[in-house]
C-alpha cells in the first residue's frame, strides 16, 4: 500500500485506527451518551439505561474497540457477548433503533474522522442495530 491508497476499513485494525484508537473510541462513546442524555429526541432510549451510565459508557466503548478490529477490551473485563441477546429485555422497535442510530450519526459527524470512515462506520452500525430490532420482534415466535 502506498500513502495514496485509502485505508481498507474492515481489514485488520484499519477501522480501529481510523476511529482514533482507544482514546478516539472512548471520546466518541462519551459524546454519544452526553448527547443521548441531553436531547429530548433520545429521552426514550436514554431512560432504558441503568442509573449508573458510566458502566454503559465503559461497556459500549470497550465493545466497539474489539468490533472495529482493535483489542478485545469488552471480553477482557465482562466476558463474551451477543449484541441481540444483550438487548432482549428492552422494548426496541424501529423508532428506538432509529433514535440510537440518529444519536450516533450526529455524534460521529462531530468527530475528527475521515468522511469515508464516517459513512462506512454508520453503514456497519446499522447491521447490529437492525439485528437488535429483529431479534426483539421475533422473540414471541422464538419462545413459543
Ligand atoms: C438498536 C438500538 C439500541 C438501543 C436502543 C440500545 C440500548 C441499550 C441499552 C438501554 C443498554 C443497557 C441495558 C442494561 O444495562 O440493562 C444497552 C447495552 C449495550 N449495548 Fe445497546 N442499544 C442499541 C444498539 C446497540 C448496538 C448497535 C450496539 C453495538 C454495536 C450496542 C452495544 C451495547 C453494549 C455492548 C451494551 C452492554 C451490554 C451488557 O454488557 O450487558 N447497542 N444498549
Amino acid at each position: 500500500m502506498t500513502d495514496a491508497d485509502p485505508p481498507q476499513y474492515g481489514v485488520g485494525d484499519a477501522s480501529f485506527q481510523a476511529a482514533g484508537g482507544e482514546a478516539g473510541i472512548f471520546k466518541l462513546v462519551n459524546a454519544f451518551f452526553d448527547r443521548m442524555g441531553s436531547d429530548e429526541r433520545f429521552a426514550p432510549i436514554y431512560a432504558m439505561h441503568p442509573d449508573d451510565i458510566e458502566v454503559s459508557r465503559d461497556k459500549l466503548a470497550r465493545f466497539l474497540c474489539g468490533w472495529l478490529g482493535g483489542p478485545k477490551l469488552y471480553r477482557e473485563k465482562y466476558g463474551s457477548i451477543s449484541i441481540p441477546r444483550a438487548h432482549e429485555h428492552l422494548a426496541i422497535a424501529t423508532p428506538e433503533r432509529d433514535q440510537w442510530l440518529t444519536c450516533m450519526t450526529e455524534t460521529v459527524a462531530e468527530q475528527a474522522f475521515d468522511p469515508a470512515f464516517r459513512k462506512y462506520l454508520m453503514e456497519q452500525l446499522f447491521v447490529p442495530a437492525e439485528g437488535v430490532r429483529r431479534r426483539i420482534a421475533e422473540l414471541p415466535k422464538l419462545k413459543r
